[in-house]
């Protein structure tokens, strides 16, 4: 097989998340979300909720194999728990056949951050209720969907959820307390298992969870990864690799948290929230592992740095700025880092399987009367693409390759201005406009690889 070429049978795809695409926020009985509260701006979004035909259009005619979206909890229950709305569960059952009708396979994600306003009233992710209410929530979505939906994915980036949701306060619902952040991780960590071994038992056919796992290196690394650490660099990276990575992965697949970690966690928070028996129910096996990859997370020992609200125990940690080039959002762009982390992934888990379910880029498009001709864009998919066939040639178990995103959509707290979108969305008419990455990409997937 060439340097350019993909193993048979490899999965093209697109990741959307609800809160950022459906809108309709109020139809037909959805409930609130802490998205919904925290959001500066109206969350119409792209209006997918109505046009999910188009958009379905739109992934066949490009040639997508998988389509990963995910679902909002308050669409399906209103109030978190108790009594799921129909009207909710049929929007998926709906969305669900147009895409298996283009000859699509849907990969559904439970928790893409948009919480139930309801149950963070009655505490949110500090409080142990909302891990149970979650696979309540599972179990009642496979029963809808579980007989077209083979892949299910748990969580998307609970990193992000836990510790920009309830530590440095960035992301809704905008709390800033340590405690709360570990306490939520570790609730998220037990919705997961909870759900996976609800899911299971159901009859789910495969089930994976999405973490955002950022290589972490120092400055000189980034150009070096084989550069050699002094004593307090090489501490620092360990415990960041802990705080953002090892937190995650290591609970639900060896069933325990880093050694390092506990320590950390029981200063901010205790340990009364990690239960006997928790770390079991944590640790299911999986079947599939999401990989989301953006940029590194740079780093170098600083004695005189205070923690980031975002890393508590990150005292004497200082996040680099590098000369490289960047997005628009600012991330450095460092392909080779994809590949140091799936050789990283196969090495450390050689049973489990990977899927990079977001790899992505935020530039500024300019609309021109014939195209967006987004350039950049189609460089750092190409990139990052020649980064993944590396280490698949390596020997990394990677399934497949979803783009982040289909659609120019609401990036959250820095909402309409961020474009991560292969398809151009205007947003005072919702025309959509293929931009010349979403046909590149058709091409990439009509001959399963890059151009040599
Ligand atoms: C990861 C998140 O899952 C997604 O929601 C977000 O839009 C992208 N990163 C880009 O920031």
């Amino acid at each position: 097989m060439s340097t350019a070429s993909f193993p048979e049978g490899f999965v093209w795809g697109v990741s959307t998340s609800a809160f950022q695409i459906e809108g309709a926020t109020s139809a037909d009985g959805r409930g609130p979300s802490i998205w919904d509260t925290f959001s500066a701006d109206r969350a119409e979004a792209c209006d997918h909720y109505h046009r999910y035909p188009e958009d379905v259009r739109l992934m066949k005619d490009l040639g997508m194999a998988a389509y990963r979206f995910s679902v909002s909890w308050g669409r399906v229950f209103p109030e978190g728990r108790g009594k799921p709305n129909q009207a909710g569960l049929d929007f998926y059952d709906r969305l669900v056949d147009e895409v298996l009708g283009a000859g699509i396979t849907p990969y559904a994600t439970l928790y893409h951050w948009d919480l139930p306003q309801a149950l963070e009233d009655l505490g949110g992710w500090p409080s142990r209720d909302t891990a149970y209410h979650f696979a309540d929530y599972a179990a009642a979505l496979h029963e809808k969907l579980g007989d077209r939906v083979d892949t299910w994915f748990t969580l998307n980036e609970p990193w992000v959820a836990a510790f920009l949701g309830y530590g440095s306060g960035i992301h809704a619902p905008g709390r800033t307390s340590a405690s709360d952040a570990f306490k939520s991780a570790h609730h998220m960590l037990l919705a997961h298992g909870l759900a996976t071994r609800a899911l299971r038992s159901a009859g789910a056919r495969q089930v994976g969870t999405v973490l955002n796992i950022s290589p972490v290196l120092t400055p000189a690394q980034v150009s070096d990864f084989t550069r050699e650490l002094s004593d307090e660099d090489a501490e620092v990276v360990a415990r960041i690799d802990a705080l953002a990575n090892r937190q995650f992965l290591e609970p639900m697949l060896r069933g325990a948290y880093p050694a390092e970690l506990l320590p950390i966690i029981e200063r901010s928070a205790g340990l009364g929230h990690v239960h006997d028996g928790d770390l079991e129910i944590i640790a299911q096996p999986l079947d599939l592992l999401g990989v989301n990859y953006y940029t590194p997370l740079v780093v170098q020992a600083q004695p005189s740095e205070p923690a980031d609200p975002a890393f508590p125990g990150s005292e004497g940690v200082l996040f680099c700025t590098i000369p490289t080039a960047v997005t628009a959002m600012g991330w450095p762009i460092v392909p080779d880092c994809l590949s140091l982390l799936l050789r990283r992934l196969s090495r450390e888990y050689p049973d489990l399987d990977l899927l990079i379910t977001e790899n992505g880029a935020d530039f500024v498009d300019v609309v021109t009367g014939n195209g967006i001709h987004d350039t950049d864009r189609i460089s750092f998919i190409e990139e990052h693409l020649r980064a993944l066939r590396a280490a698949v040639a390596d020997g990394a178990r990677v399934r497949g390759y979803l783009v982040w995103t289909l659609l120019d959509n609401l990036e959250w707290t820095d909402g309409y201005q961020r474009k991560f979108g292969i398809v151009h969305v205007d947003f005072a008419t919702q025309r959509r406009r293929l931009k010349d990455s979403a046909l590149w990409y058709r091409d990439v997937i009509r001959r399963n690889g890059l151009a040599e």
